[in-house]
């Protein structure tokens, strides 16, 4: 690889990293979600990756999506999903399930309303 080729690379990931930080208005949930969450979680029902999909997540009992690896914890919670428990869930999923295996957290109340508003509209019961 050119050491030109590498800059341009360079440049451009980092002018990525810097685009939210410059845009205006609140955050976007859906490419949040892609960022933060898409990784782990699909939204397509029936596809689960390290974590279970997330398609009719709000409404849903945690730990009851089919062939999703959970952790004996988030099984026996009881939580359903609503825009308080994700809120709390997503801000330090440890201080409700208590040996959660999802580590991440995401501190910026924003940017998690915004989150929770797309993944409601991928919940049509709710
Ligand atoms: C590094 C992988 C990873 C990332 C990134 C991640 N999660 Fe998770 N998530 C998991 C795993 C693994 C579980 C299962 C946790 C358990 O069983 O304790 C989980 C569980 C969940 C659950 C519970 C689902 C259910 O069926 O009960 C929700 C809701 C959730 N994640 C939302 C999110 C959101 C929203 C984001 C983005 C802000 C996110 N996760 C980012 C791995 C991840």
């Amino acid at each position: 690889m050119s050491f030109k080729y590498l800059l341009a690379a360079v440049t451009s990931t980092f002018s990525m990293i810097m685009a939210p930080a410059n845009a205006q208005g609140p955050p976007d949930g859906e490419r949040l979600y892609q960022q933060r969450c898409g990784s782990c979680h699909s939204i397509e029902p029936g596809q689960n990756r390290l974590g279970p999909h997330l398609s009719g997540v709000v409404g849903r009992t945690a730990g009851t999506v089919e062939g999703a690896r959970y952790s004996p914890d988030m099984q026996k919670s009881g939580i359903v999903w609503d825009d308080k428990t994700l809120d709390t869930y997503l801000d330090n999923p440890r201080a409700i399930v208590p040996r959660t295996t999802m580590t991440i957290a995401l501190r910026d109340a924003a940017q998690r309303g915004a989150i929770i508003d797309y993944l409601r509209k991928l919940s049509p019961r709710s």
